[in-house]
């Protein structure tokens, strides 16, 4: 949850001052899942080739590209089916964005490209090249957590929290696209995220708090 230069998360809005500003490690220690997919901290790197791609052979019909993951610039060469989730899980590491269904439609796999909100499971690795992901691992400025990680911690947003990275992508982005307005565009907006454990008054609670410190 660190790193530079992400076009839409924008680091230097207001935190939450004078909340319970809980730690980032206890954060990610205490909130499960959560934290096992917010915890990765990652200085500014250049990563090259990360492994070798899982499906086809190495060296054969692979695509190269060039991207920007939660500010470090990323080279690699990827098999054309590859998904944008499998690169950042089995490749880059970063587990904080979950596999729920895999087929679009749970939202657990919610990133930002380019300041956009997409699914990852639905988007292909090799269409990416010379953009910027935004994960969950890229959100917190150090040991301070985002506004939004904040606000579902002190407003309870989760549960189990294997949903929770998802949904807290989507509500940054939902409130950096002045679409979070009232409870009832929240709800509307987060429709997309889907909590296997119903924590859902908590998470609009959560948004509704975390756009107050966002601005
Ligand atoms: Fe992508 Fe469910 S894992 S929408
Ligand atoms: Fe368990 Fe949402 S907190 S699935």
């Amino acid at each position: 949850m660190s790193g530079e230069a992400m076009p839409s998360t924008d680091r230097s809005r207001g935190r939450p001052r004078g909340a319970r500003n809980l730690s980032r490690r206890w954060f990610l220690g205490g909130a499960g899942a959560v934290a096992a997919g917010a915890a990765v901290v990652v200085a500014p790197r250049v990563v090259e080739n990360v492994n070798t791609p899982t499906v086809s052979t190495p060296g054969e019909n692979l695509v190269e590209l060039t991207l920007r993951v939660n500010g470090d610039q990323v080279r690699l060469q990827t098999d054309p089916r590859a998904t944008l989730l499998d690169t950042l899980r089995e490749r880059l590491a970063l587990t904080g964005t979950k596999k729920g269904c895999d087929r679009g439609q749970c939202g657990a796999c919610t990133v930002q490209v380019d300041g956009r909100r997409v699914l990852s499971c639905l988007t292909l690795a090799a269409t990416l090249d010379s953009t910027e992901v935004a994960t969950i691992e890229g959100l917190a400025d150090g040991d301070e957590l985002h506004p939004m990680q904040q606000a579902f911690i002190d407003h309870d947003g989760f549960q189990c929290g294997f949903c929770t990275p998802g949904q807290i992508m989507s509500a940054v982005s939902l409130v950096e696209e002045g679409r979070a307005g009232s409870d009832e565009e929240i709800r509307e907006g987060m429709s997309g995220n889907i909590c296997r454990c119903s924590a859902y008054p908590g998470i609009v609670e959560a948004v509704r708090s975390g756009r107050e410190v966002m601005g």
